[in-house]
């Protein structure tokens, strides 16, 4: 008898035991019940160098503002999202959403989480904050589906930009190149003095996509490029085909440890001269400024990737309201302060990026902020592919995989024939 009330007592403290460090999901489901307040949860991929300065900026300013809210800053480390992409769609689909979390305007937004019925509208966070006019035209499409509005741009970054390291133009006499034709001669004169030309760093295929799509819209126009994406161009047209040779001459200019080298280590390259330029998104300016502590027009350079000029690669990140989270007034009053002018010159600066909104403080950007706030108001601009706007996910994975494989095999026939087979599945 003695022995087994022990047993039931070891076993009601087991219970409580495991009760009290149990899932995140219950504690927290406790805590409401006790009237606490749900911890804002904001999810993205700008961890480490070059990505979290920004981030970490407008959570302090958030914190200063509404010191009673407190955040959790779940940020998934990997470029262009490439881990975080996976943990967001499996947390999805156990209707475990973060309270706000990174997501690209255009297709990544509108044909993944929207037409999945997996995000509110937040046309009242537009109204409320009077931001009808606060933002372009151009990136309120991108964030909208079937006349509602479902995220918050918190900024634009330019896709198709070349770096270079001034030290290595001067000293070889190489003027910075403009058209494809000035790419490959100043490149084989770097070649000739053993200086790789191009930094890679295709661990994450994503990079190489991206100079790729930057040679699609150089060669097939906005129009042309915008056509890929439903299905009006072909990947077999000859256009197309001339731009994968391009894209197949470029990566004969590469260093050779291309695939085992993130974008930051491929950025690495150029700053310290090893590489005289890289084809990046202007979130290297923040890693070459604010991680590298390289002087901007002194250290390094940038120019449009080659017969770009003219045209402006968009990139824009930002954030809304998943369906399901117990704190939405929070993730509203998140979203009014990443949107406010204060957000996103407390953003933007420090990540490379320029704002969102039309009425920011300009003078808290550097030349290139400057130049790049300009060019956006004039350019033609193209949504990125390899970051998730121009074509839903689906086509993304498969486009990464077969540029990935190209890069190594350099089979121009079998790489538009994969992006062919991947194309059918756009419409
Ligand atoms: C994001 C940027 C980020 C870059 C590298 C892009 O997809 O839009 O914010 O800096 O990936 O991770």
């Amino acid at each position: 008898m003695k022995r087994k009330s022990i047993f039931v007592m070891l076993a009601i403290i087991l219970v409580f035991a495991l009760s009290a460090c149990s899932s995140k999901n219950s504690s927290s489901d406790g805590e409401k019940s006790k009237g606490k307040k749900e911890k804002l949860e904001i999810f993205s991929w700008w961890t480490g160098a070059g990505e979290e300065d920004g981030l970490k900026a407008l959570l302090a300013l958030f914190k200063e503002k509404h010191a009673d809210i407190s955040v959790e800053n779940a940020a998934v480390a990997g470029g262009a999202g490439t881990n975080a992409k996976a943990v967001l769609a499996s947390r999805m689909q156990g209707d475990d959403p973060p309270s706000t979390f990174q997501v690209h305007g255009g297709a990544e937004l509108n044909e993944g989480w929207v037409a999945a019925g997996k995000m509110e509208p937040i046309n009242d966070v537009y109204e409320k904050e009077g931001w009808s006019d606060k933002f372009p035209q151009s990136l309120i499409d991108m964030v909208s589906k079937d006349g509602n509005i479902y995220s918050v741009p918190v900024n634009i970054h330019r896709g198709n930009v070349l770096w270079y390291n001034k030290k290595v133009f001067e000293d070889n006499g190489l003027e910075v190149p403009k058209t494809f034709d000035e790419f490959f001669a100043v490149a084989d004169k770097l070649q000739e003095k053993g200086i790789t030309p191009l930094a890679l760093g295709d661990k994450e295929p994503w990079t190489a996509t991206q100079i790729f799509e930057n040679v699609l819209v150089a060669k097939l126009g906005v129009d042309g490029y915008n056509k890929l994406w439903t299905g009006e161009l072909a990947f077999d047209d000859p256009k197309v085909k001339e731009s994968a040779e391009i894209f197949k001459k470029m990566m004969g200019y590469i260093n050779k440890d291309h695939s085992s080298r993130n974008w930051q280590d491929a950025s690495q390259l150029v700053a310290d001269g090893d590489a005289a330029m890289n084809i990046m998104g202007d979130w290297a300016k923040g890693y070459f400024v604010n991680d590298l502590k390289l002087t901007l027009n002194e250290d390094f350079g940038y120019t449009t990737t080659p017969d770009s000029s003219g045209i402006f690669t968009v990139i824009t990140d930002t954030f809304g309201l998943p369906k399901g989270v117990g704190n939405a007034e929070d993730v509203k009053t998140f979203l009014g302060v990443l949107g406010s002018v204060e957000g996103q010159d407390a953003f933007n600066p420090l990540k490379g990026s320029i704002p969102a909104r039309v009425d920011a403080d300009t003078s808290k950007y550097d030349d290139y902020g400057k130049s790049t706030i300009e060019d956006f108001k004039t350019a033609e601009l193209a949504p990125s592919l390899a970051h998730g706007s121009a074509a839903a996910e689906g086509f993304l994975t498969k486009a990464n995989q077969a540029v990935n494989i190209f890069v190594t095999q350099l089979d121009v026939d079998s790489l538009l024939n994969s992006l062919k087979t991947a194309q059918a599945e756009l419409k």
